[in-house]
């Protein structure tokens, strides 16, 4: 009988996780301050506890995940691995097509498997307090729930078009004793500069994240936390594509190519930097990270110094950026519109060991409702542009005849995004290419740093 799911036992949750840096060519750009120096990880000690610095910096390949971290994934880990033999027939593919699915977590996406390592070890540093920031409300909702497992409270600053379009995403917030508040929002100064000179502004991630780490950094009792980008974050979410590995080793099977949906690069990383270990090892693997045509960081950023947030309160990074005052159109894939990349994943594109593809918002919704009719799981937006991609490529492959092993993670379901769809069934969701003279007009504004 032909089998549809690949399930690992709760003994074989991965036991550490995978440092994508310790085999990775070049050893990674470091972080800046505002001299144009390289921060000691003494200046994120204000905002971050030790255990995640070291974390931040670490080459070790293999990182242990502690046990009451572990006790916590076993909730819903480890997920599991499909074969999309349904949406297979629909397309009438010769490419075999799976994908993890990370929905089944409590929070609905993949980004628990961070929000808990991070809630675990500020814990553990005695902190009770933690501010985020939240795009599609995904993250916002992970650390709410990880927050309520450790005894922290959470509050999140939440892009003020995701707040208005998902009430829903903030009740969830709530019910796990998380505080939500719309950015900008007049709680901090930085907040108020954005709505003095944009009374009107839908927020962005980038302005969201000054005013979370600006209120930490004021506050001994708080830290913030980030639901991307940063290295520990990625790190924390290769238990999936770790999982994924063992999952095909039970099918059979080895993945030619992986797509992922990528905002701040922590779905990516979390899913494909375990197959980069196997690429770096001399195995043929593609790693596609698939993004907004709105939002096109690494297929149209550069590759610079640019801060992590709007206002230029966070360090440095070097990474594809559409520049740090980009505000992305208020596309339906909140957790995509971010001005910047990881830099780990940023240095790998740069060094031509990833890919990456741009695709517009419509094309996504069509794609994740064509899953969804085969499949049955409705996909968040954001995973909709990774399914995008995997059915152009498995189209390709019917084009030439090419059975080839496809992989994706579907990081998340749509449960909350129904708001979305409806615009979608009704017509009124609408394409946007960011113009070129934006971009440019943006990234004129990026830090004077040298060799950036
Ligand atoms: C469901 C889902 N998938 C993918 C992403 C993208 O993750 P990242 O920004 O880490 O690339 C997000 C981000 O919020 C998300 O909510």
């Amino acid at each position: 009988m032909p089998q549809t799911k690949f399930l690992l036992d709760e003994k074989d949750l991965p036991t550490h996780w995978y440092n994508v840096v310790a085999d990775m060519p070049n050893p990674p750009s470091p972080p800046l301050g505002p001299d144009g120096q390289p921060v000691g990880p003494d200046a994120l000690a204000a905002i971050f506890p030790p255990a995640l610095i070291e974390q931040e910096v670490s080459a070790e390949r293999f990182i242990p995940i502690p046990e009451p971290v572990r006790e916590i994934y076993r909730l819903w880990r480890p997920s599991p691995l499909y074969r999309a033999r349904r949406l297979e027939a629909a397309l009438g593919t010769p490419a075999k097509i799976y994908y993890k699915y990370e929905g089944v977590s409590p929070a609905g996406s993949h980004k628990p498997n961070t929000a808990v390592a991070q809630a675990y070890y500020n814990a553990e540093a005695g902190i009770h307090r933690l501010t985020t920031e939240t795009g599609a409300g995904q993250w916002g909702s992970a650390l709410a729930l990880a927050g309520r497992m450790f005894d922290i409270q959470v509050r999140v600053y939440m892009v003020k078009v995701s707040y208005e379009q998902k009430p829903f995403r903030r009740s969830l917030m709530q019910t796990w004793e998380a505080e939500v508040i719309p950015s900008p929002s007049d709680q901090t100064e930085s907040g108020r500069k954005i709505l003095a000179e944009h009374p009107d502004s839908p927020g962005s991630l980038g302005i969201a994240i000054s005013e979370a780490v600006e209120e930490a950094a004021s506050r001994a009792d708080t830290n913030y936390s980030l639901g991307s980008v940063l290295n520990h974050v990625l790190l924390h979410q290769t238990v999936i594509g770790l999982e994924a590995r063992k999952q095909f080793e039970l099918a059979g099977d080895y993945p030619d190519a992986v797509f992922a949906p990528c905002g701040g690069g922590s779905n990516f990383g979390g899913v494909a930097f375990p197959f980069f270990a196997d690429k770096a090892a001399g195995r043929a693997v593609r790693l596609v990270a698939v993004e907004p045509a709105s939002c096109p960081t690494l297929t149209r950023g550069h590759y610079a110094y640019d801060f992590g947030d709007t206002v230029g309160l966070t360090p440095l990074l070097r990474m594809y950026t559409l520049g740090h005052d980009f505000v992305p159109p208020e596309i339906h894939a909140g957790g995509l519109r971010y001005h910047g990349d990881s830099a780990l994943v940023s240095q790998l594109y740069h060094e031509g060991l990833i890919e990456a593809v741009a695709v517009p918002q419509v094309a996504t919704f069509e794609a994740g409702v064509l899953f969804a009719r085969a499949e049955g799981i409705v996909p968040a937006p954001e995973s909709n542009h990774a399914i995008r991609a995997v059915i152009d490529e498995a189209l390709a492959c019917k084009e030439r005849g090419e059975p080839r092993t496809l992989f994706f993670n579907l990081s998340g379901h749509g449960h909350f995004d129904m708001g979305a769809y409806d615009k979608y069934f009704s017509g009124d969701l609408k394409d946007y290419e960011y113009p070129e003279s934006e971009i440019q007009a943006a990234l004129a504004r990026l830090p004077k740093v040298a060799g950036g």
